[in-house]
């Protein structure tokens, strides 16, 4: 199946870092003589060579020290590419020679549920940030999905924080052993777009640790991640970047974080506070918009000079942060020979279909519609404006200018050749309030009546559009969706499609859920894709014609509604412009749906096979706070495919109340027709405790607990209880 050297060595390399995890400080620090080294040239710097190294001298960079042979730090977008070259004044370069490999979203990542699909990822971005001579990649994106409408979605990966910890420390390990830095974002709590640069977020110091927190604990602490990025918002009151509950007693302190945390662009306000909250660099954006811009206004500039000087900042609180600048340096081999890497390759764009045919997920197959049969389908019109749309370049600071991409018309016209007949109708309108237009439905119904099958490409789309803050559909930075509703008509659309061919497939993209109640029970087939790359087309049209079996599975519930969404319907969306309030505290995603028995549309963990699983009942050994659990999967179809065995724990008895059931293990497992294997899970204290704010700490209650497996959160097939 593995097609690619490059991409069986970057799967066999995850395979053994992953069983010699080092110790967070042993990864985070360098070695002793580097550290001296990093010492002795701080003894040889003036204070203004380390302010200069303490702020952003254009879009991407800051100052290096040239007399000492210290380079400039260069950074670069994004989660999913590495982002077009910019001038130093934040335009464009548009020489044309940047293209480079398009990754899959965050979310599709994710919904491949394969860390190893993660490390490939990271792997590629290393080595194309190499190739163009990047030394941090502003990514991955780790924000908790807690409402539908957040624009940024797609850059990040699930609802779940055990299922991100365990995306995000493939991905940190695949940037980084390529020697480059990644920078985890944004730390923490920049869930909606809405009033993102200010709004300050409010919720429980439980909330914080088991949902909130543990995807950043695990890049940090698992992953060795050399540098995070503050959000813009506040948390409880300060601004995250500099706030010293979540940089310097947590992250520093807790995490024993010794890499550099840098802000996100113009999120930092004040001089005192930002130096001695903890942020070590400040980058920014809005001095650098204007025509000429004067960075040493920046307030890691001039006013911290002028601070140091007057005696308000201690000198050995501008050392850290060099410090910590020097490590990442001497980490990302900014002193040494830099390995070369590559750029927009066969085997890059290998990867990108690879984590494309296990992210694209099969919602519903009613009736078997899919797979496609070359020998009986002769004709198909694909419909939909999301049918030919490149989508690399759109949704703000993760824009990639790819080498090339594959949409799901050419996807399909390249797998079938001249053996199917394939037309296209656009469908619905692309712009802003754009509603059902008659003349274009009209069209897809005679294309769709005409057809064997009718393939309708719809769903969000990346976009922007500055004129307004209330209305913008896309999924992009910077905004947030008004709400769950297809826009565009496409709901019009789609019940006429429909109606006029029953064998409709609707394919979705975009970054999360979208509410199709008015359609969902009438469409035979539906996939989710979210932003699936530059091999998008092809992984899909393998999917539709059972080249590829799909197995990935949603990494965020679907609701039926958004007024469902807990965030929604229990908490504060989007706060009143000052701040905004968690009250659904943990019951984020599943966690609410499932403990208040409210049916999604489709379920977390959701996603459809072409063949079946069979489970075997699970045995499971404990031992003093932890167990052992051993279960055998067995596929039992006709052709081969992969499951996503998911392991969730229902605390029967506790005193605080508890989710119904949380996600504690899953494995994705190949199996060829008729296989079986044998699968382990070992589960420690983590995995049954809840945080107890009022004794701040993790408590293990002694008591019965269920071990629940499944097919996803709502599908699951067997059970044991333990006592712990
Ligand atoms: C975004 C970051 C991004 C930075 C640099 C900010 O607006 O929030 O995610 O890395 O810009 O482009």
């Amino acid at each position: 199946m593995i097609k690619s050297k490059l991409l069986r060595s970057i799967l066999c390399c995850v395979i053994c870092i992953g069983t010699n995890l080092l110790p967070a400080s042993a990864q985070q620090t360098t070695d002793p003589a580097t550290e001296s080294k990093i010492e002795s040239l701080i003894k040889k710097m003036t204070l203004e060579e380390k302010i200069g190294m303490i702020h952003g001298n254009s879009s991407f960079t800051s100052t290096g020290v040239a007399r000492l042979g210290i380079p400039e730090l260069m950074t670069s977008d994004g989660p999913h590419g590495v982002r077009p070259e910019h001038g130093r004044d934040w335009v464009l370069d548009n020489k044309g020679d940047d293209s480079s490999t398009y990754l899959p979203v965050g979310i599709t990542l994710a919904s491949t549920w394969n860390p190893e699909m993660g490390y490939a990822s990271g792997s590629v971005l290393g080595s194309e940030a190499n190739y163009r001579g990047k030394d941090v990649i502003l990514g991955p994106g780790i924000n908790i999905m807690r409402t539908p409408l957040n624009g940024r979605n797609f850059e990040y990966m699930s609802e779940d924080p055990y299922l991100i910890s365990k995306m995000v420390v493939g991905y940190i390990k695949g940037v980084q052993d390529q020697g480059v830095s990644a920078s985890l974002k944004h730390y923490m709590g920049n869930n909606q777009e809405i009033n993102r640069s200010g709004i300050n977020v409010e919720m429980s110091e439980r909330a914080l640790r088991e949902i909130y927190l543990p995807g950043f604990k695990a890049a940090v602490v698992e992953g060795g991640v050399n540098t995070v990025m503050g959000s813009y918002n506040r948390f409880r009151g300060e601004y995250c970047t500099y706030n010293d509950y979540l940089i310097n007693k947590i992250l520093k302190g807790e995490w024993g974080f010794q890499g550099l945390v840098m802000s996100d662009w113009g999120a930092i306000h004040s001089t005192k506070e930002a130096l001695l909250g903890g942020a070590d660099l400040e980058m920014g954006t809005d001095l650098a918009m204007l025509p000429n811009p004067d960075y040493s206004k920046f307030f890691f500039a001039e006013p911290a000079l002028k601070m140091v000087r007057n005696g308000e900042i201690p000198e050995s609180v501008i050392d850290d942060k060099v410090r910590r600048i020097l490590r990442v340096m001497y980490k990302t081999h900014m002193f040494d020979k830099r390995p070369s890497g590559s750029y927009a390759t066969k085997e890059h764009s290998d990867v990108a279909r690879k984590i494309a045919e296990e992210g694209i997920i099969l919602l519903k197959n009613k009736g078997n519609i899919l797979p496609l049969d070359k020998m009986t389908v002769k004709t198909i019109a694909v419909i939909g404006a999301n049918g030919n749309r490149d989508n690399a370049m759109g949704g703000g600071s993760s824009q990639v200018r790819t080498k090339y991409e594959i949409t799901p018309l050419k996807g399909l016209q390249n797998l079938c050749g001249n053996s199917i007949g394939i037309t296209f109708e656009q469908g619905y309108t692309i712009a802003r309030n754009a509603q059902a237009d008659p003349k274009l439905i009209q069209q897809a119904v005679e294309a769709a009546k005409k057809a064997d099958v009718a393939i309708v490409v719809g769903g969000w789309t990346h976009g922007y559009d500055y004129s307004t803050w209330s209305d913008n559909a896309y999924d992009t930075e910077g905004f947030d969706k008004p709400n769950m509703n297809m826009p565009f008509g496409q709901d019009e659309l789609i019940r006429a499609v429909i109606k006029a061919n029953p064998n409709t497939i609707v394919v979705l993209y975009g970054g999360g859920p979208i509410d199709i109640d008015t359609w969902v029970n009438e469409a035979k087939g539906i996939l989710q894709v979210g932003y699936p790359g530059m091999e998008g087309g092809t992984a899909l049209a393998e999917i539709l014609f059972g080249v590829v079996n799909p197995s990935g599975k949603l990494t965020v519930t679907f609701p039926k509604h958004l007024d469902d969404s807990p965030a929604h319907k229990l908490g504060e969306y989007p706060g009143d412009s000052i701040n905004v309030h968690y009250n659904e505290d943990i019951f984020v995603g599943y966690r609410y749906f499932d403990t208040y028995k409210l049916q999604p549309q489709f379920a977390f963990g959701h996603g459809l096979s072409y063949t079946t699983f069979k489970y075997s009942k699970p045995v499971v050994v404990t031992s003093t706070g932890s167990a052992l659990v051993k279960l055998s999967v067995q596929n039992t179809g006709t052709r081969q495919g992969a499951e996503v065995v998911q392991l969730y724990v229902r605390d029967l008895k506790s005193s605080l109340k508890r989710p119904i059931k949380e996600l504690k293990a899953f494995k994705k497992v190949f199996l060829n027709a008729g296989e079986s294997k044998e699968i382990e899970f070992s589960l420690d204290k983590s995995a049954f405790s809840y945080y107890d704010d009022k004794q701040n700490q993790w408590v293990l209650e002694p008591g019965k607990f269920d071990i629940l497996i499944g097919s996803s959160s709502s599908d699951l097939k067997t059970k044991n209880r333990v006592k712990l």
